[in-house]
This record gives C-alpha cells, sequence and structure tokens, in this order.
C-alpha cells in the first residue's frame, strides 16, 4: 500500500469510525523519509500503552489511529499493573528497536522489549530501575503538538516511509478485524435483511478418511467461582480447619480470618482461635471453646447454609480434645432455618490428647439452609479441629467424594480427559502460591491448605489423589498441569509478577516433584516410595498417566525457558512416552504466542496448549485458524477457550458460536488434540468470572447453552474424519460463512456422526450424499439446539427417522444439529476399511 492509497482508506476509516478528518494529511510526493513519533498518554491510568504519529516535516503530525497501542505492559496484576510510564524507544545500529519504560510510581522497575517492525514485539523483562539497560533512558523527550492543539511527550525518529505504510497498513488491518469480531447476532436483521432460506449440500468425498484424535473433547477443571469447595468437593462445613487467613484476600477483608464461617450461639461459651498444638504443623490453627455456663453452641454457617436431604446419612468427624473441666459428652445438632433439630447426636472428646471422634447423622426433613451447631454439655475448655460434615451418598460413594450432582453432570458431557487443577491455580500468584501437588494428598490433617487467587481458600481436600479418581470414575485421562517453575505473569503477590522464577537453586527439588508425580501416579508400588502413598491411599493400580501440562499463559521470558527446558528434558528423558503440553501465552497471537511456539517447536514439545477468550465475531470469522498450521510443528491444545459477549452471558448466540468452530476443529483434529471450554463450574453469588459452562447452588444445578454444545461433541465425536465436499449456494461469504458441517465416524461403533451449524436467521436446506457411507435404509438420531440467539434456556431436542444414503436435511435458524447414523462394521469389513 503507498502512502496515498493509506491517507484514501485512513480517511474512509475514519469517516467510519466518525473521528475527525484532520487525521488526513495529504502529502503531495512520496518522500523516502518520514519522522515517526512515539508517545503514551495518561489515558486509563497509563494503561493505554505507547502510540505511534508521523510527519512528513517534523511539524505537522498525524496520528496513527487514535491512540491506537502498538504496545501495552504486561507487568504485573490486571487489577493495579500494566501501565506504562515515560516510555523511551530508541533503534540500534542493526535496526533493532528497543522500548523501555517505567512500570509504575514506586516499584522501581523498568520494562524492556525489543522489535525489529515495532508491531511483534519480544516478551518483556523487567529490571530494577538501577541497572543500566538500552535504550538509555537519559535520551532526549521531545514535544509536539497535534493539529488539535494537544501536546504529547515522546521521542522523534526520522525513519524509512516504508515504516509509517507499514505501522499504518497494520492499524487499518486490525481495525477490520476488530470490526468483524465484534460483529453480534442482534444486528443479523439488518444484515441478513431480505435473506432468503439458504441451500447447501454436503457430499461424501471418496478420498481418504483422516485419523482424529480420540480426546478432542475434555473438561477444564479449576477452583475458580469456589468450585472446588464449597462446590464439588462434598465438604459441608466452611472453614473446617480454621485457617482461613486474610491474606487469602490480600490483606483486604479482615473478617476473612480463622473464625469465618463460624459464630457463637447463646452465653457461657466464648470461641477463640490457638496454635500451640496443632494436630499437625501443616494445619496450625484450631478452636478453644472456653464453656462457663453450658448451653451454648459453636455453629458453623456451611457455604452460605448447608443443604440437607431427609433420611440420607452425613458422617461427622472433628479432632478434638477436652483441656478442662469434667463432661466430655458434646452434642452435634443440625437445624433448619427455622432452628428446628432435624438431626443431632452425642460424641465424647478424649481427655487431654487429640483424637479423631466420628458420628452419622440422618435428618429427619430436607432443607436447604441448615447450619452445625456443637454443644459441649459441661463447663471447661475444650480445642476441635477438622470439623466435617460429609454426605456418604457421593459421587460413586467415594469417602472424602465429590456432590454426586455437580459430578454426574461432568461425567455426563462424555470428557475424555480432564485438566487440573487449573488455569492461573497451578502456576499461583507469586512463587509462595504455586500449586505443589505433594501438599494435597495424604490425610486430609496433614495437607497444606493455601490462598486461593481468585480471592479465597483452598483446603485441597480436593486434591491430586481425588482428582485422578474422579478422571478414572468418569473414563477421562488426567491431565494434570503443574507450573514451569514460574508463577503467573499477572501476578500480584511479591511485586514483579513471575519474573523471579523459583530460584535456580531450588528448581531441581521442584524438578524432581514432577518426577515424583509421574511415579506416585504410574509407578509401582512395590518399588516406588511414591507409587507406595497412592497405594496405601487406596490405588493399588497405576491411574495411567499419559499427559503432563507444563506451563500455563506464561510469559516466555528467558526465566521461564530456562526452567521450562529443565523440566522438559528431565521428563522426557526419564519418561518419554508422557507426553508434556507446553503453553504459549493467554492470546491467540501477540509475543507470548510467536515466542512460545518458536521455542516449543526447537525444543519438539508434542502438544502446547493456546488459550483464547473471544468475541462469536472472531470465532465466526476465525473458522480456517487451524487449516494452515504446520503438521510437522507441535499439536495443539485449545486448553482454554469461550465465546465472550459483552455483559458476559451464555446464550444461543456464544454456544453456537463455538458450535460452528468446533466444525472446524473436528476437520482440523488430526492437529489439534484436545480441547476444554473454560471454566467449568461457577456458583452462584460466588462467580469471579462469568461466563461458565455450568451453574450451581447448593441444592441446584443449571446448564448453559454452552454445556450442551459441549455435550452433544462430547457423545457425538469420532476418531476419522470423512472428507466431504461441502457447497453453500450462496455468494455472499457472510452468509456462506455462517453454515458449517463436519462428519466424523467412530471406528469401534462404525457410527457415522454429522454435525451441521446454522448461524443465519433463515433455514439452510442440505442435500445429504452420503454414497459409500451408508447402504440401505439406515434409522438416525437426531439432536437439535435451536433458538433465537438470545435465549439462555434451550435444550437440544432429540427425535428418530429413516434415511438412505441420500437425502434432505432443513437446519432450523439459528441451530445446531446432530444426525448420527447407526453403523455396520460388517460393511467395514467388506469394504476392507
Ligand atoms: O479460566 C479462567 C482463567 O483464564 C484461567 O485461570 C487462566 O488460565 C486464564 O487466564
Amino acid at each position: 500500500m503507498n502512502i496515498k492509497k493509506i491517507i484514501l482508506t485512513s480517511c474512509l476509516f475514519l469517516v467510519v469510525q466518525g473521528e475527525a478528518l484532520a487525521y488526513c494529511v495529504p502529502l503531495p510526493n512520496r518522500p523516502d523519509s518520514l519522522y515517526l513519533f512515539s508517545y503514551s498518554t495518561t489515558k486509563k491510568h497509563c494503561r493505554n500503552g505507547l502510540h505511534f504519529a508521523w510527519s512528513g516535516d517534523g511539524k505537522r503530525w498525524t496520528k496513527i489511529g487514535n491512540e491506537f497501542s502498538f504496545l501495552t505492559c504486561d507487568y504485573g496484576s490486571w487489577n493495579t499493573q500494566k501501565r506504562m510510564l515515560d516510555p523511551v524507544l530508541e533503534r540500534n545500529a542493526d535496526g533493532v528497536w528497543f522500548c523501555s519504560w517505567l512500570v509504575n510510581e514506586y516499584d522501581k522497575i523498568i520494562a524492556r522489549t525489543q522489535t525489529l517492525d515495532l508491531i511483534l514485539w519480544k516478551p518483556q523483562e523487567f529490571y530494577p530501575e538501577k541497572i543500566k539497560i538500552r535504550p538509555d533512558r537519559s535520551v532526549r523527550r521531545d514535544s509536539i503538538y497535534f493539529p488539535d492543539g494537544i501536546q504529547a511527550v515522546g521521542q522523534i525518529h526520522k525513519v524509512e516511509s516504508s515504516l509509517v505504510d507499514r505501522l499504518i497498513d497494520y492499524y487499518d488491518q486490525k481495525t477490520y478485524r476488530n470490526q468483524l469480531d465484534a460483529e453480534q447476532m442482534k444486528d443479523d436483521a439488518s444484515r441478513f435483511k431480505g435473506l432468503l432460506p439458504v441451500r447447501a449440500q454436503l457430499t461424501v468425498q471418496a478420498g481418504p478418511i483422516k485419523k482424529i484424535s480420540k480426546d478432542l473433547i475434555g473438561i477444564f477443571f479449576e477452583d475458580i467461582n469456589y468450585g472446588a469447595d464449597g462446590g464439588l468437593y462434598a465438604e459441608l462445613i466452611q472453614n473446617r480447619d480454621f485457617e482461613y487467613n486474610t491474606h487469602d484476600k490480600l490483606g483486604s477483608d479482615s473478617n476473612w480470618n480463622a473464625t469465618y464461617s463460624w459464630k457463637v450461639k447463646g452465653d457461657g461459651l466464648t470461641f477463640t482461635i490457638d496454635s500451640v498444638m496443632p494436630i499437625h504443623v501443616h494445619n496450625s490453627h484450631y478452636a478453644i471453646l472456653n464453656v462457663t455456663a453450658p448451653g451454648g453452641a459453636l455453629v458453623n454457617m456451611g457455604w452460605d447454609g448447608i443443604a440437607l436431604k431427609e433420611g440420607e446419612k452425613y458422617d461427622f468427624s472433628l479432632f478434638g480434645k477436652r483441656i478442662t473441666g469434667e463432661s466430655s459428652n458434646v452434642n452435634v445438632i443440625l437445624r433448619d432455618k427455622l432452628g428446628i433439630a432435624v438431626a443431632s447426636s452425642q460424641i465424647n472428646i478424649p481427655v487431654g490428647i487429640w483424637k479423631k471422634v466420628k458420628t452419622v447423622l440422618i435428618p429427619s426433613s430436607s432443607t436447604e439452609s441448615a447450619t452445625l451447631e456443637i454443644v459441649p454439655s459441661g463447663s471447661g475448655s475444650y480445642a476441635f479441629d477438622m470439623i466435617s460434615l460429609f454426605p456418604q451418598n457421593t459421587f460413586k460413594n467415594r469417602p472424602n467424594g465429590l456432590r454426586r450432582d455437580i459430578a454426574q453432570t461432568l461425567a455426563n458431557l462424555h470428557p475424555r480427559f480432564m485438566r487440573f487443577p487449573g488455569g492461573c491455580v497451578a502456576h499461583g500468584d507469586g512463587i509462595g502460591n504455586i500449586y505443589r501437588w505433594k501438599n494435597t494428598i495424604g490425610p486430609l490433617e496433614s495437607r497444606i491448605p493455601q490462598r486461593n487467587l481468585w480471592g479465597y481458600h483452598q483446603t485441597v481436600g480436593l486434591g491430586y489423589y481425588e482428582f485422578f479418581q474422579f478422571c478414572e470414575d468418569i473414563g477421562a485421562k488426567p491431565l494434570p498441569v503443574l507450573a514451569a517453575g514460574v508463577p503467573c505473569q499477572n501476578s500480584q503477590d511479591g511485586g514483579a509478577g513471575q519474573q523471579g522464577g523459583i530460584p535456580m537453586n531450588d528448581m531441581k527439588a521442584y524438578v524432581q516433584d514432577i518426577l515424583d508425580l509421574i511415579e506416585w501416579a504410574n509407578g509401582n508400588p512395590r518399588t516406588s516410595y511414591w507409587a507406595k502413598l497412592r497405594a496405601e491411599a487406596g490405588h493399588p493400580k497405576p491411574f495411567g498417566l499419559e499427559y503432563l501440562g507444563i506451563g500455563n499463559e506464561d510469559l516466555i521470558s528467558e526465566v521461564f525457558k530456562d526452567r521450562f527446558k529443565m523440566i522438559y528434558e528431565a521428563v522426557h528423558s526419564k519418561y518419554p512416552k508422557i507426553k508434556i503440553i507446553g503453553t504459549v501465552g493467554p492470546f491467540y497471537e501477540g509475543s507470548d504466542y510467536e515466542e512460545g511456539w518458536k521455542f516449543a517447536t526447537e525444543l519438539k514439545v508434542p502438544i502446547v496448549d493456546e488459550h483464547y477468550y473471544n468475541s462469536p465475531g472472531w470465532f465466526i470469522n476465525n473458522r480456517n485458524f487451524y487449516d494452515n498450521y504446520d503438521r510437522s510443528k507441535p499439536h495443539v491444545y485449545l486448553g482454554e477457550y469461550a465465546s465472550h459477549l459483552p455483559g458476559r452471558p451464555n446464550n444461543l448466540e456464544t454456544a453456537l458460536s463455538c458450535a460452528l468452530y468446533l466444525t472446524d476443529v473436528e476437520r482440523n483434529a488430526d492437529l489439534v488434540e484436545m480441547t476444554s471450554y473454560a471454566p467449568l463450574l461457577g456458583k452462584e453469588g460466588h462467580c469471579q468470572w462469568r461466563p461458565d459452562l455450568i451453574y450451581f447452588d447448593n441444592t441446584k444445578i443449571k446448564l448453559t447453552t454452552d454445556y450442551y454444545i459441549q455435550e452433544l461433541y462430547g457423545i457425538n465425536s469420532g476418531d476419522e474424519y470423512i472428507p466431504c465436499i461441502w457447497k453453500v449456494e450462496n455468494e455472499n461469504e457472510t452468509v456462506a460463512n455462517r453454515v458449517g458441517e463436519s462428519v466424523v465416524r467412530d471406528s469401534r461403533t462404525g457410527d457415522v456422526i454429522i454435525k451441521l451449524a446454522n448461524l443465519l436467521p433463515v433455514q439452510s436446506r442440505v442435500a445429504l450424499d452420503l454414497k459409500g457411507l451408508v447402504f440401505g435404509t439406515k434409522k438416525v438420531i437426531l439432536q437439535v439446539l435451536k433458538g433465537r440467539p438470545t435465549d439462555t434456556d434451550v435444550i437440544p431436542q432429540e427425535s428418530s427417522f429413516d434415511v438412505g444414503s441420500r437425502f434432505d436435511y432443513e437446519m432450523p435458524p439459528y441451530s445446531f444439529s446432530v444426525i448420527r447414523i447407526k453403523g455396520n462394521l460388517l460393511m467395514d469389513k467388506i469394504l476392507n476399511r
């Protein structure tokens, strides 16, 4: 694009955008060089990043976009940081640009990055201010005025005009893509005005089938939105271990302490927290009850109350000791919201030494919001810890197990794998918060609870053993993700995000922890210490770990690379069969994506974990995202994705955009081996993140439209992709692009599965020709999810009918249809497939 054209297109854009035409300054002749001005502003609390403007004479300046950000700061947490103060840009003799800036007014940290084209920047590095780095921060600051009289401070550079061309081109493309991505179905009435029902043809090709991944659809479990404690983990007592700590919320809530969710009822009883003689060094806080006049109670409120079912059995247990007093009898009572006792039992607390005491409570009526009371029957002083109320009716009746209804909802998705424990929970907020699997196994009182970076507390009662057991119970492969020796790049606890990393001196031990996990999961209890622990916990047989994720959305810095390489090489040389999944940043583009891919390719990492939370428009307009990926490079695990609309609902629009995109992912499932929608669970009233796949409260579960899409894909996945000719009879690309198909076959059953997504406001009639794939008349099962884009409560409808090898199918407006045709393995044999 030459300058004239740029000016033209820029002008058009600016008209479209409604911006001032004063930005367009025509130049009579194209000069060889131009002036480029780099600057930042204080807008959005200095979070707007680096901007450019250009000039032919160094006097009259034209902005490239209206403060369009060519570079933003990656430092620290999203809430408080990501700021760029006083950027300095400099080019060295080799043509490399270096940019440095202050990350804020107080940390005395300089961020630095480099680039060749001012568009694609290297991952950022962060240095103490006193260290001398390029670019020299004492260079002059230039001051310019824009035609509107606004002053800006930065640096003027003399550059080749082609560089300015490229920056303008880039801005144009970005703006155009952003417009496409922003499209929403609410505008379909005008976008598709007058559109008549569309016709399409799907014809099975004689060409070879493509083997695709058997593990394509999985689930992503993270303890976010109270997904574990108070959620999937069936414990009914909140803060059972008295280990809640103000630091869980980084000191922002003084009520969030060891007494949280507990209170005293009645007189003659005081409740304090002690830590002098704990039951375990990892569980240092416990409750002391001083009773001067019996009758009062220590009360737990549960997680928004305790939900109980009439006639079911609940295991109550605590660690207790009587310190002073005469009576060891303590009553345990469950009361409904009206104060009526629905279950009670008496336990006997031992004198002087900690002992686990148990009883079983059976409620006489159901209640959604009970409380638990501990009522000593005599005067004296008592110590209590690990006060637990656990339903016996857990998923598969596992002790210390999972809430049956939520677990079953996950099982119904037929996930081929389950990723855990995150997400950001895996690499933590600061080095001290990195999730350590060894802290999460063994007796509950010996596990090390920890701060949850989503602003609450993790008991780790749902720990690695329980995760692996659950995976086995639902037939999903376990996919643990461990930090790559660095915490979250958005860490706010401890300053400069992940830049420190685990000190190199400690990395050997950290790597050993990872090797020990493989031993724990897969080893022989007779020869391996770690496997013996697994066997003692109740699982002598190996768990069959195949996949291991290392890292999560990390900044691909040198700190990261050094540590990842150490881990990768150690695991790969000792356990070459374990498939390691690397990480390529939080987005589908940008410096971590580019650098992550380069690094993983060089290291020959088998799979990398891509993440992107994008708009429905992005999913619709990027259907070919994987078509051109190089198959000789690492394969892909799309580990976190979701379709986000303003206001973050789950509705048919978000669901259909994912359904359409997944038809394209299936086409590429020779490369994309795994996918998992994120996040999975959200407890009503406690969500830090929306949308989620499943919402729940203490008694109910609400499945989302996105859930049904995952379920339809989970139930109807195949391991062979059937190439087809697909023609949409409409010349308008916007129309054609909103209708998609995918045909797969399950080689175990021979079933053929056709998926059809129609994101148009009109019907699409498809003429299917399945010759060579379907013989005679066959019964098909049809499942359809349809409605209006804003619908949040539609569910798939099932029906069945007979078809031959040719038939027509009418896709309803805004719908996703799955047609399953019963297979014929005998015919396979005849055809020698
Ligand atoms: O899914 C929620 C969060 O999104 C994950 O913890 C993190 O990996 C991503 O940024």
